[in-house]
């Protein structure tokens, strides 16, 4: 009996930049919010974000011709327009590939500044008349959640909000409570329609192609089911620590930054059904009808971890209990899901940076085969990004009155591009200033996702140190052990 695994390559999906296949247009979601945006605001303009994340996007939207209108930055730093050009110059060279010309001379020129404090009426004032003749600006809060209101009131107060769109980042709250706290806070200045919750997974080609790989292949739906589906794991590996974000992390902990929000999008996405017609709404509806099917998780179901030497990071209390490391199960309730377990884990300094969606199929009635390997399907999900399917066959020369003598196989398509996080922040702002929610989180989903991880928020279950560089503590493994272990994703090929 072989276990060996090998690869059967399927051409890449993409060459040279250009898809290999026929690309097939499909008709686009309608957004139910049009009118595209007539000048940028951001608040937090000399912040982290800002650096790493919102520059780079902005040259890439200008380079696209996307981004033709007045980009207003706002920040309380001491700084004058030309300090804050440098710093998109630093950004983009440092986090966008580049300096790209001339986009990036027409970013400059449409980037104005606007130093000052967000409790004080007269930032508003500056800001209204940098606005000019805008019509329909949209707000990016690039700050702290505990600023929002603030600048809310302060957009609102000044008659800045009117007509106006704004976008937040998660975390979305920090509890169910908080979270309709803030969406109050949010909605006294802006109808939903004109809210833009960014949560960056769902700009990822790749978790959007779960959707298209099940939706777009019709050999997919017959077994996509409890019938034939035995388990689904979700396992997001970084091989990394907190990176100096101890203080923010300190806050969050592994549930509240990946599993509430990137996570479950996941789990919506491999568990939701079709969505009924093409417009905004049905997708998102179908989000929400996944999060709602889910029980909030029992604690015994928990297993939370912690890398040996957070404690000493900056910002983080020497006796913390916050978890760097998680692995849980789940069940979604519904006809098509019942009493199939949905394993996550996430964890950082494990030994790989590798997010990968593992469902497995049930075996074949066939008792030689027992011991086998399940088929299943691999979702790559970063940084590089592949789709396999693991088949078994006969090993070559094998004596075929033993149906033990197969071998693994996976038929796998690889794209040749990685997973950008830089570009779903570019195809975000891109669909926010447009006015497209589709990407977006509307805040039922925020609420139902935050409802699943309420009975495991804070120091429920006890924290297991790991070593860095470990998959974590090894009480993990009582969860998967039933159900062949967990996936430990392979080391990237393309990094
Ligand atoms: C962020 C989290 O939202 O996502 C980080 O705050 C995490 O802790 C990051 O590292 C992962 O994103 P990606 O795109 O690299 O998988």
């Amino acid at each position: 009996m072989s276990t060996q695994t090998s690869s059967i390559i399927l051409p890449s999906v993409v060459k040279d930049g250009k898809p290999l296949g026929d690309c097939v247009e499909v008709p686009k979601f309608q957004s139910n919010h049009t009118n595209a945006a007539d000048a940028f605001v951001f608040f937090g303009a000399t912040g982290d974000l800002a650096y790493k994340k919102i520059f780079p996007a902005l040259q890439k939207m200008t380079q696209k011709g996307y981004l033709n209108v007045p980009i207003i930055g706002v920040a309380k730093a001491g700084w004058t327009l030309d300090q804050l050009r440098e710093r998109a110059r630093d950004s983009v060279s440092h986090h966008g590939g580049g300096v790209i010309e001339p986009a990036f001379d027409e970013l400059i020129k449409n980037l104005r500044y606007i130093d000052g404090d967000y409790s004080d009426p007269n930032t508003f004032k500056q800001l209204g008349q940098q606005l000019g003749g805008a019509k329909a600006p949209a707000h990016y809060l690039a700050i702290p959640p505990s600023m929002f209101e603030t600048v809310v009131r302060g957009l609102a107060q000044s008659g800045c909000a009117e007509n106006a769109r704004v976008i937040i980042e998660k975390p979305f709250g920090r509890d169910l409570a908080s979270a309709i706290e803030l969406n109050h806070t949010l909605h006294t200045a802006f109808p939903e329609s004109h809210i833009f919750r960014i949560d960056h997974y769902l700009g990822k080609d790749a978790v959007e192609n779960l959707l298209f790989f099940r939706f777009a292949n019709a050999f997919l739906e017959p077994i996509w089911n409890r019938n034939y589906i035995l388990s689904v794991q979700i396992n997001m590996a970084e091989a990394f620590g907190v990176q100096g974000r101890g203080k923010f992390y300190e806050e969050a902990g592994a549930i509240r930054d990946v599993v509430q929000n990137h996570l479950l999008q996941v789990v919506a996405f491999i568990a939701m059904e079709p969505p009924t017609r093409m417009y905004v709404d049905s997708l998102r509806d179908e989000q929400v009808k996944v999060f709602r099917e889910i029980p909030p998780i029992d604690p015994k179901n928990l297993v939370r971890g912690q890398f040996r030497g957070y404690r000493s990071e900056p910002g983080v209390a020497p006796d913390s209990q916050v978890e760097t490391f998680a692995a849980l199960k789940l069940h979604v309730d519904s006809w098509r899901w019942a009493d199939v377990p949905f394993l996550i884990r996430a964890g950082k300094n494990l030994p790989v940076t590798a997010t990968e969606v593992l469902v497995k199929l049930r075996r074949p009635p066939l008792a030689k085969l027992k011991l086998e390997k399940n088929n299943y399907f691999r979702f790559r999900l970063g940084p590089d990004l592949s789709l396999s399917l693991g088949a078994r066959i006969k090993c070559p020369g094998g004596n075929m009155s033993s149906l033990s003598a197969t071998q693994g196989v996976e038929l796998t398509a690889v794209n040749e591009k990685t997973s950008d996080e830089d570009e779903a922040y570019e195809r975000l702002l891109t669909d926010a200033m447009h006015g497209d929610q589709l990407l977006f989180v509307r805040q039922d989903a925020v609420e139902a996702a935050w409802a699943i991880v309420e009975p495991i928020l804070g120091d429920v279950t006890p924290i297991h140190m790991y070593e860095p560089g470990t998959w974590g503590p090894a009480q993990a493994d009582l969860l998967a052990n039933h159900l062949g272990g967990w996936n430990n994703p392979e080391p990237a090929h393309t990094t």
